[in-house]
């Protein structure tokens, strides 16, 4: 049984869970393990679009459990909400959910602070607004509340106090802005313990067991490396590790359990929000692959960057992933170009680059050096092996996986589950 992690491995979005979705067949546990509310994973089930945003992917197949690990945060109402949204089309939530007692929370002050910093024009992120980066701050501040705080009346609430009494003169003195009330969030945040407690576990403890007793794991990856708080495109970025290491710390398992890390890319790129994009297209040609691969956010619903396929950091992504294979997703969205380009280094005054530069003013200016592949111009979204790709799709993903230096095993082309080519 093997225990698997996937992560994207360019800049969110590259369809992770329609992959989690497949391989959560063939697992016991699917685990979330960073991030909140700000991931969106869609699954297609029978032409009906499912988005999670943080119950893992796994929960649409019965008999799955799903655990919600310490390195997530998370937002009481939207768990709540998403647990009304699946109920209501007759997915069983209760039995299989578990969340860590060591998760932090997210509180309404988090969501204040998040809109206050990204109105403040110079330091725009574009975030998802959920408050994810405000509550990780509080978390590493060491003043964060968790959900085992949360099921112990006293302790909340004297932590929220401290925490509110902090925040308010945060809002008024330096913000101009007013504060918000102890009373209504305390009330609120009980009533929410009362809807939740029945899911917190001790989530390391039950899934070392689950390990020892030859079950098998899949963590699902929100967003993707390029947003790693450590190697992605600083700031520009999520506040929490979406690498691989992040499945260890964010879940209490260890390294030395996991057989197999499988980094999701799309056959192009795409970003949301602000910050570097070497590759991304001129506007015609962007509105046209947007179009194509319906590349507006799964949780803000904002039109997608899209660029070519980045080589760079792809590469970047095997590396601190430790990366063996690549999954390669929206093959199908390609399907009418002549000409694909994909990024093979960049240029700045007259310098070549061909690794990720960690100066985020020169991944700014470097203009991306391209190699050009020829097109199938075919229809994929209907093919189911791999020998009956066109000659040059097939031409395209060997030299993506040469040029990357990972195997590609796996190919998406379309978003429902048997749209999918296993090599
Ligand atoms: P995630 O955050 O990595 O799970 O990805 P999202 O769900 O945010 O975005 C991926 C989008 O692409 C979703 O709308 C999927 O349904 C869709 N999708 C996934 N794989 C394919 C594919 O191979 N072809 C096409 N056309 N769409 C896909
Ligand atoms: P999934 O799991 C794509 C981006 C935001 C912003 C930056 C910081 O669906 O791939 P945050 O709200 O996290 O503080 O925003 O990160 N971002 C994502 N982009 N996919 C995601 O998740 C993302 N989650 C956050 O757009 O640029
Ligand atoms: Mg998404």
């Amino acid at each position: 049984m093997a225990n698997i992690i996937v992560v994207g491995a360019q800049w969110g979005d590259e369809g992770k869970g329609k992959l989690i979705d497949i391989l959560a067949q063939d697992a016991d546990y699917i685990v979330r393990y960073q991030g909140g509310n700000n991931a969106g994973h869609t699954v297609v089930v029978s032409d009906e679009e499912i988005i999670l945003h943080l119950i893992p992917s796994g929960i649409l197949h019965r008999g799955k459990k799903c655990i919600i690990g310490n390195g997530v945060v998370l937002d009481p109402q939207a768990l709540l909400e998403e647990i009304d949204t699946l109920r209501l089309k007759g997915i069983e939530v209760d039995s299989n959910l578990l969340i860590s007692d060591q998760a932090h929370l997210i509180f309404p002050y988090h969501k204040i602070l998040d809109r206050i910093k990204e109105s403040k024009g110079s330091f725009r992120i574009g975030t998802t607004g959920r408050g994810i980066g405000p509550c990780y701050v509080d978390k590493i501040a060491r003043c964060g509340i968790r959900l085992a705080d949360l099921l112990d009346t006293d302790v909340f609430k004297e932590k929220l106090k401290f925490n509110i009494n902090e925040k308010n003169k945060l809002f008024k003195r330096l913000y101009k802005t007013k504060g918000v009330s102890f009373n209504s969030i305390f009330k609120q945040y009980i009533d929410f313990r009362n809807q939740i407690s029945k899911y917190v576990s001790d989530t390391p403890r039950i899934l070392n067991s689950a390990i020892s007793s030859g079950k098998s794991l899949l963590f699902e990856g929100a967003q993707g490396t390029l947003l790693d708080i450590d190697f992605g495109t600083y700031p520009y970025v999520t506040s929490s590790n979406a690498t691989a290491g992040g499945a260890c710390t964010g879940t209490g398992i260890s390294p030395t359990r996991i057989d197999r890390i499988i980094g999701v890319v799309k056959a192009y790129t795409t970003r949301v929000g602000e910050g570097p994009f070497p590759t991304q297209l001129p506007k015609a040609l962007m509105n046209k692959i947007r179009d194509r691969g319906r590349e507006f956010g799964a949780t803000t619903g904002r039109p997608r960057k899209c660029g070519w396929f980045d080589v760079i950091i792809v590469k970047h992504s095997v590396l601190v992933n430790g990366l063996d294979e690549i999954a390669v997703m929206k093959l199908d969205v390609l399907d009418d170009l002549r000409d694909i380009k994909v990024c093979i280094g960049y240029e700045y005054k007259g310098k070549f680059f061909k690794n990720f530069p960690a100066n985020i003013e020169l991944l700014n200016k470097c203009k991306p050096v391209y190699k050009t592949f020829k097109g199938w111009f075919k229809d994929t979204a209907n093919i189911k092996e791999y020998k009956k790709l066109p000659s040059e799709a097939k031409d395209y993903l060997k030299g993506l996986s040469d040029l990357v230096g990972a195997e590609i095993n796996i190919i998406s082309v379309g978003s429902n589950r048997s749209q999918t080519i296993y090599k």
